[in-house]
């Protein structure tokens, strides 16, 4: 590493020498600065104040002089600042210059690699089958509502006809959101077991004729298994008019179950209870695997059970101020990952939940 000698010999021979030298070290040194730390030294071990090589010529060789040499030397070292001044602000170009050509050749893209492979989604299966449903019934004139998932007591149960206390209710436990002790019973916020309040909801809203269907996502307390889940999704249908009877809602639902299972598929109903519909029937269509002779999915017995349905009861109307003399209606109500499992038969409703693109892949 260079260092400046100490002058013995102020001759202009020897000033040459001297001065050679250094401009040969000087020269090197800047070749050497190749970005920001190596330029920064290399300003810093010529330029600084206190102790760069500069100051140090300064010292040693003008002020060590002695007085006729001074006007020789002044004039030297004059030039080797402004060659160390040149050098270093070409430096400074270089360093930055080799700086971001690395930089650069470090972020290169290797454009022969193969590209990263986005996969498309597709609409869950269980989805699938809703709007499969919903277009359905939007061909029979069919307006499609929403409602909130979390719902009050009163719309959940009370208005459905199902009275505080009433026994019906334990069918459908749910979550109940906390610390509403405060508020009167049917202002109380739960997880909606069903989707059959937004009847409630658009009846209020709408004056009658109505034909809405209401899809949506529902919550029991319901420990999960192969057919039931915490979580699911139903579809309701709401007719009321002057005039509706059990004939309109057997025609509608029996076309309904046509479009999706094939016409071949009969569909049958038996007497069932449910609070906000009398009478009520649960509904049944002859099996789509086995047409009706009997195998596993219909365990032998060629019927598979798929919704309940009946006639609006007249309480009902009662809470929305509709006027059971004048109107009649039907409802039903169903299960989309029951209709998805037969759709496309799957034996576990929890693959719905999972997440595993093993099964999910096979819908895309
Ligand atoms: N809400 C009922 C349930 O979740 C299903 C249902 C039955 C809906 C009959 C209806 C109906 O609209 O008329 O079990």
């Amino acid at each position: 590493m260079y260092t400046v000698p100490k002058l013995e010999d102020f001759s202009p021979a020897s000033l040459e020498a001297a001065t050679a030298e250094l401009h040969g070290a000087l020269e090197a040194e800047a070749l050497a600065a190749v970005d920001t730390k190596t330029f920064e030294d290399f300003r810093n071990r010529w330029m600084s104040r206190k102790n760069g090589l500069l100051t140090q010529v300064n010292d040693l060789w003008l002020k060590a002089a002695p007085g006729p040499a001074k006007r020789d030397v002044g004039r030297i070292v004059n030039a080797i600042r402004q060659f160390v001044e040149v050098l270093v602000s070409n430096a400074e170009q270089q360093a930055s210059r080799l700086a971001l050509g690395a930089k650069l050749r470090s972020e290169t893209i290797d454009i022969s690699l193969p590209g990263i492979e986005r996969p498309l989604g597709v609409r869950h299966p269980v989805l699938r089958t809703l709007d499969e449903l919903v277009s359905v019934f939007v061909k029979m004139g069919y307006s499609i509502a929403e409602g909130p998932e979390v719902e009050s007591d009163y719309y959940n149960f009370e208005a459905l006809n199902f009275p505080p206390n009433h026994p019906a209710r334990d069918t459908q436990d749910t979550l109940f959101i906390a610390n509403q002790e405060q508020r009167a019973q049917r202002d109380r916020l739960l997880l909606r077991t069903h989707t059959s309040p937004v009847q409630i909801r658009t009846m209020e809203k709408l004056a009658p004729p109505v034909r809405v269907i209401c899809p949506g996502k529902v919550h029991r307390n319901d420990a999960p298994d192969a057919t039931h889940s915490p979580v699911f999704h139903q579809l309701e249908g709401l007719c009321v008019d002057t005039n509706i009877t059990f004939g309109d809602l057997k025609g509608t639902l029996d076309h309904a179950m046509k479009s999706l299972f094939g016409s071949e598929v009969k569909t049958s109903f038996r007497p069932s209870f449910f609070p906000f519909t009398e009478p009520s029937v649960e509904v049944s269509i002859s099996c789509p695997f086995c047409g009706g002779k009997g195998c596993r999915p219909c365990k032998q017995s060629g019927w598979i059970e798929l919704l309940g349905a009946g006639m609006v009861d007249p309480n009902v109307f009662g809470f929305v101020d509709y006027d059971p003399k004048k109107l009649s209606g039907f409802a039903f109500g169903m299960g989309v990952e029951r209709l998805t499992m037969m759709n496309y038969n799957v034996d576990d409703i929890q693959q719905f939940f999972y997440g595993d693109m093993r099964f999910l892949e096979q819908f895309a």
